[in-house]
């Protein structure tokens, strides 16, 4: 992840009702995290409000986008 692109992901939401911030799903995916219930068990999204209605298509889209072809 390029330098701008981490300080983005600092500043941009993931979950915005526990207000858990896009880069700790992009480290929740780099620890190995594979799916969005791996994802969750990390960072805690999924957990809030939404109850994952939200947030899982975000974080099936991460997932995808860092997954090798
Ligand atoms: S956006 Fe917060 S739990 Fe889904």
């Amino acid at each position: 992840m390029q330098p701008d692109e981490k300080i983005m992901a600092r500043l941009k939401p993931g979950c915005i009702c526990k207000g858990i911030k896009l880069i700790r799903l992009l480290e929740a995916i780099d620890q190995g995290a594979d799916n969005f219930e791996a994802v969750a068990k990390i960072t805690g999204i999924g957990e809030g409000d939404c109850g994952g209605k939200r947030c899982r298509a975000k974080v099936e889209e991460l997932l995808a986008d860092r997954k090798p072809v």
